[in-house]
């Protein structure tokens, strides 16, 4: 892939219980959550939780067929993917495909305006792994 990845955007932990996993990270931990947000057609709700130059995302099913409810009835909850920022996910999807790998994801739109793709864990060594690049004002 020749479309550069500029840092780690964040890691994301999928929780039965949005409330109690945030009472934790905020509570235990001292961390502030700066973002919360629902993404219906995708079935899960999000909160961004910045720490040093990246971010947790705690994630959590609105739905019984949310995009995390497979995951979580298989195992529980846990780290649930890692998401490096790239300056431009749809290039580097194409360049991605051309070079024989596989994706889970085509880019779409994600959480707090970024646009999303997902690079199938076979591919990655077991991690499923998103390509994130933040909408025009947020670069
Ligand atoms: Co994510």
């Amino acid at each position: 892939m020749k479309t550069p990845v500029e840092g780690v955007d964040h890691i994301a932990i999928a929780t039965p219980n949005l409330d109690e996993s945030l009472a934790f990270w905020e509570r235990a931990l001292g961390i502030r959550c700066e973002h919360v947000e629902e993404l219906p057609e995708r079935g899960i709700k999000v909160a961004m939780l910045p720490v040093g130059g990246t971010r947790i995302e705690l994630v959590a099913p609105l739905r019984a067929d949310s995009e995390v409810s497979a995951f979580l009835d298989k195992r529980g909850g846990g780290i649930h993917h890692l998401a490096l920022r790239v300056a431009d996910v749809d290039a580097g999807t194409a360049e991605l495909k051309a070079e024989g790998v596989r994706m889970a994801q085509d880019p779409a739109p994600g959480a707090h305006g970024c646009r999303v793709a997902f690079v199938h864990p076979k591919a990655t060594g077991g991690v499923l792994l998103e390509l994130s690049t933040p909408p025009v004002g947020r670069r």
